[in-house]
């Protein structure tokens, strides 16, 4: 039997816990092979929805569920942990500022970074959830300057899920007949949904729907999609942001399929430290195409942009780097 992953799990009393620890328990995220140790991380407040959460945790009497302990500091949360799933934050309220915002955040992240710093694995690989993921995430990656860059990621596969899914939906296509789909930049309404590589069985998606749904009406609905299943449901995402969460850690752990017979390999969408590909700023964790190979992410190099998808990702990118500059001021990253 292989040694079980440690997967830590913050917020683990919050909605989106609830929803994932369940399906992490049963093999979801890495296989029907693989046992896992769940520690789930909560401020006291939290700590009772943890608690019963890990009560129904023994009932379902997984197999695959090595033990379950929670933990109220991060020293002790992220002590051995191969994989990190920030998910508690600080989102913003109505008639919050962004300085407060960032503020809070920066008083989670930063201790969250330096605890990952010390005393996960070495290995660890840490997907940040919790919004503002992007600038979290890098809070938490600059507060942990021990870990390689490329472990700290942002989660925008759920808004990469949500366009091949309503590009499926608009076309009457398959789900598994879509490939080419990219989120380019933050994970808020500036992000890019690009359809200018994608394809549905191996046809151009704008040749199937029309560039003009496909520049337009399509762009605005998944990036305001999040409001969208709050006005239908009356609260937000959160059975599909923890089936995102599932996604990402298990294709980054496994891999992205390997190409079909003719044609290119699959690709998905994930926040990672820009090495400057695409004009992204350095060090910003913008969201780009990526192929995961033996456990690191590998950006899709050189495809090409046109106009309309360079200013996209630019003025994305812009917004990402202004939240970098802010919590840069407020001393919540150490200066480079
Ligand atoms: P929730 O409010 O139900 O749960 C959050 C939990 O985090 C609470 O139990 C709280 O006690 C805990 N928490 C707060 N600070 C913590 C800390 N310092 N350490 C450990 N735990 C802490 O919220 P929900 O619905 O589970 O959402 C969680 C986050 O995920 C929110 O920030 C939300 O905006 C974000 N989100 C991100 C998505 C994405 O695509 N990146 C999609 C959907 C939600």
């Amino acid at each position: 039997v292989p040694t079980p992953i440690t997967v830590t799990v913050t917020g683990a009393g919050g909605q989106i816990g609830y929803a994932a620890l369940f399906r992490i328990a049963s093999g979801a995220m890495f296989g029907p092979e693989q046992p896992v140790a769940l520690r789930l991380l909560e401020i006291p407040q939290g700590v009772k929805g943890a608690e019963g959460a890990a009560l129904e945790l023994v009932d379902g009497a997984f197999p695959l569920l090595a033990s379950i302990d929670i933990a109220t500091t991060p020293e002790v949360g992220f002590d051995g942990a191969n994989v990190a799933l920030l998910v508690g934050s600080r989102p913003r309220t109505a008639g919050m500022e962004r300085a407060d915002l960032l503020a809070a955040n920066g008083a989670i992240f930063g201790p969250q970074g330096r605890a990952i710093n010390d005393h996960a694995a070495d290995d660890v690989r840490v997907l940040v959830v919790g919004n503002p993921a992007n600038t979290n995430a890098l809070i938490a990656q600059r507060n942990a300057p021990d870990v390689p860059a490329e472990r700290f990621t942002a989660m925008t596969r759920l808004d990469h899920n949500r366009a091949v899914g309503l590009l499926a939906e608009h076309a009457a296509a398959r789900v598994a007949d879509i490939a080419g789909v990219t989120i380019w930049g933050n994970h808020s309404t500036t992000q890019y949904p690009d359809l200018s590589h994608a394809t549905i069985a191996g046809r151009p998606a704008f040749d199937v729907v029309g560039e003009e749904w496909g520049r337009g009406a399509f762009i605005e609905r998944v990036a305001n999609r999040g409001a969208e299943i709050i006005e239908v449901r009356g609260g937000s995402s959160v059975a599909s942001a923890a089936n995102a969460a599932i996604d990402h850690v298990r294709d980054w752990s496994l891999g992205t399929p390997p190409a079909a017979e003719s044609g290119v390999a699959p690709w998905t969408s994930v926040a990672l430290p820009s090495t400057g590909a695409y004009g992204i700023p350095e060090g910003l964790l913008a969201s780009v195409p990526a192929r995961a190979v033996a456990g690191a992410w590998q950006v899709v190099e050189g495809l090409e942009l046109d106009e309309f998808s360079r200013h996209r990702i630019a003025a994305s990118a812009a917004e990402l780097a202004a939240e970098r500059d802010q919590v840069a001021e407020m001393g919540l990253i150490p200066a480079e």
